[in-house]
């Protein structure tokens, strides 16, 4: 650890050219300074004066405390939670090591606590059962409702109670398949409360998708509601349900309930298909329970929830999130990397049907006592202004989004931007993918009017919570890089061989030591949890993805080193688009990569060899792509089909990817040796078919 320190001491020094700029006398330079990828952009010094974390010395002095004395700086923040029982003598063990036993991540175990309680009950004894927790704003204008912490808590209550009812009991898993309804988190805390654990699967998968997670974490009850509106379009959700819960009882997994919200903008319960005996009406039945329900406490170390995402290979792995350390983290990262403070209102445009929406929508916020907005519409509808109207009506205080949706407002044009206020920001944020130097700047100059830093936050499902963000009064920053790392977290950057580089470099980003947010397995298969993430580099837990440090010690996430893609910040394996396609009877074979798209990030760019004999036809182009939203979802939809008599393979038949990427890219001049192929004529042709 020392060596560690000591490394991240000699990066740390201010960045070149921020000497002659005191921190505290900066005025805004956004403007002037941010034209070029290495300009410095500083936090104003009103911003800074008020921070919590008000300097690079501050937040120095703190992670040097957090990294040598990890047990003293997290059970200090601990302390600050309600624990029915307070952990053992260890804070934390772990085993990050695969080559000394088993991997093990443990923080607080023997402390007995409860997330809702600390999120709902705590905050409203601490007074705050009137502040408003949620504001939904629902897809058309004028739609929108609001809970206070005591009325949220009373309908978490009288779920937890129905839940109960049916028979769900501590570790039972319950799926929730719902958009940004006030339900959505209510069910999740419901489960929560009594120790049942929440598999939310987001309403844009299909049915097949939500069948496979509802047989593999063999769910007790589904939630879901009848439909969602998204923009113009109704989808009917509880159709896709009703599909996935007949496949799901092939593979042995009948579910006896289905709980469904009558979503009344959309669609009213006459037009919803019914099975007699298992679907139940929530308005129904769940405002007939009592509002007061005994919290269930679990141990620190009971799983809260599982969440599916995608790896290079195979099916989604099921990520397992535990109570203790994942509270504590959520709340912590929440807290100081947006610089939160008790007159804020947060919104966060991410659904919770992905990670960014559990710890960032739901627990984090509420942990916190904070106000949160909850958008059930798509942010360009009815205009592009939709979001700026919305922040304006709020008054939201710190805007949390992704960069695609940052790069398709801004080809809008600043208009539908700038004839909003938007006076009342004061922090924004980033994640999901690298945001690109020029929408960085988009972000800051016109959205932010050069005022708000933008926390651009790197991590990812498995991470639980932030890993490398700036702390929006202690950084200046560099549009595009994720600056530093969180307390607790020590990033490194490895080569090939698994060594840690040192300085200005390039390489893969690797972890060291656990940090409470932590995923502490793979649900029912930790081999693959060993596998994928601790056996590339032992000793450390790879995160999949390449980074570069600058000589300021600056962090640049330059994207997935796997066969993942990263599309709107959703993160798609290939393999699974791939396993799609060849479902398809005219398909024989099919190779998925990803390429730049303008405004996705990345898009989805499939080879495809169709049987012997079989014609290429645009009839079949579309029939292969409704066959991948079929089975994964619209999001995954491949953007480009490109017909392949054959695929580049090595001799013993591996596909050479690294050529098809070039291909899809366009950049032929840089297709490299291909002489090793077992057929060299393959590429040819594909380049032939380029435009087809
Ligand atoms: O490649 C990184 C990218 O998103 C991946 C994690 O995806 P997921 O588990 O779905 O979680 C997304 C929300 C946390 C990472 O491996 N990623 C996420 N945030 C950033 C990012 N890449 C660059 N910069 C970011 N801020």
């Amino acid at each position: 650890t020392s060596n560690y320190l000591r490394h991240v001491e000699s990066m740390m020094v201010l960045p070149s050219g921020a000497g002659e700029i005191s921190h505290l006398n900066a005025v805004i330079l956004g403007e002037a300074l941010a034209s070029e990828e290495n300009d410095l952009v500083f936090p104003c010094e009103e911003f800074s004066r008020q921070a919590l974390v008000p300097s690079p010395e501050k937040y120095l002095g703190m992670y040097k405390r957090s990294i040598t004395d990890p047990a003293g700086f997290w059970s200090e923040i601990a302390s600050e939670f309600y624990w029915k029982q307070k952990w053992g003598t260890q804070v934390y063990s772990e085993n990050l090591d695969v080559r000394k036993g088993p991997i093990k991540i443990e923080w607080f175990k023997g402390g007995i606590t409860n997330i809702c309680y600390n999120a709902l009950d705590r905050n409203i004894e601490a007074g705050n059962g009137d502040k408003i927790a949620i504001y939904w704003e629902g897809n058309d204008l004028g739609q929108d409702g609001s809970l206070t912490y005591s009325s949220l808590l009373e309908k978490v209550c009288q779920l937890s109670n129905f839940l109960k009812d049916i028979g769900v009991q501590k570790g039972d898993a319950v799926v929730i398949y719902l958009p940004m309804l006030m339900e959505l988190p209510i069910a999740m805390l419901a489960c929560a409360r009594i120790g049942a654990v929440h598999s939310v699967v987001f309403a844009g998968f299909s049915a097949e998708s939500l069948a496979q997670r509802i047989v593999d974490c063999k769910a007790k009850a589904v939630i879901t509601c009848n439909a969602v509106q998204r923009g113009p379009k109704v989808i009917h959700l509880k159709d896709i349900v009703d599909v996935a819960l007949v496949e799901s009882a092939k593979s042995g997994v009948s579910v006896d309930v289905c709980l469904t919200y009558e979503n009344q903008s959309a669609m009213n319960r006459q037009d919803t298909e019914w099975k007699q005996g298992r679907d139940i009406w929530w308005q129904d039945i769940v405002p007939k329970y009592p509002t007061t329900c005994e919290v269930e406490w679990v141990d620190a170390e009971d799983p809260l929830f599982l969440l599916y995402t995608s790896g290079s290979t195979g099916r989604p792995k099921g990520v397992v999130h535990t109570t203790g350390g994942y509270m504590i983290y959520t709340a912590t990262t929440f807290k100081y990397t947006f610089d939160y403070k008790p007159s804020d209102i947060y919104w966060c445009t991410a659904d919770c049907g992905w990670i960014t929406g559990h710890s960032y929508v739901t627990y984090g916020p509420l942990l916190n006592g904070a106000t949160v907005v909850v958008f059930e519409g798509a942010p360009s509808y009815p205009d592009p202004g939709r979001c700026w109207d919305i922040v304006d009506k709020y008054k939201v205080t710190i805007f949390y989004t992704a960069p695609t949706l940052v790069r398709s407002l801004m080809r809008e044009g600043d208009e539908y931007v700038t004839r909003y206020s938007r006076k009342s920001l004061r922090v924004l944020g980033s994640v999901g993918e690298p945001i690109n130097p020029s929408a960085w700047r988009w972000f800051f100059n016109v959205v932010g009017d050069s005022r708000c830093p933008i926390s651009d936050t790197w991590w990812q499902t498995e991470t639980g919570g932030f890993m490398i963000a700036p702390l929006p009064g202690a950084w200046p920053q560099k549009p595009g890089s994720a600056t530093f790392p969180f307390f607790g977290i020590q990033p490194v950057i490895v080569d090939e061989k698994g060594t840690e580089i040192e300085g200005e470099c390039s390489g893969y980003l690797c972890v060291k030591s656990s940090w409470p947010g932590a995923f502490r397995t793979l649900y029912g298969d930790h081999e693959r949890y060993e596998t994928t993430y601790f056996k590339p580099f032992p000793g450390y837990y790879f995160s999949g993805d390449g980074c570069s440090r600058d000589k300021d010690g600056y962090h640049w996430l330059t994207g997935r080193v796997d066969d993942v893609i990263n599309v709107s910040g959703h993160r798609i394996g290939t393999a699974e688009v791939e396993s799609a396609l060849v479902s398809h009877p005219q398909c024989a074979e099919a190779a998925v990569v990803g390429v730049e798209h303008e405004v996705k990030g990345q898009g989805i760019y499939a080879f495809v060899t169709l049987v012997e004999g079989v014609p290429y036809s645009e009839e079949l182009r579309k029939s292969l792509i409704l066959t991948v939203r079929n089975q994964i979802g619209a999001f995954a939809a491949p953007d480009k089909i490109h017909w392949a008599p054959g695929l580049p393979k090595t001799r013993s038949g591996k596909i050479m990817r690294r050529i098809l990427r070039k291909i899809a890219s366009r950049q032929l001049d840089e297709l490299g040796d291909t002489s090793t192929l077992a057929d060299p004529n393959v590429v040819d042709q594909l380049i032939a078919l380029s435009d087809c």
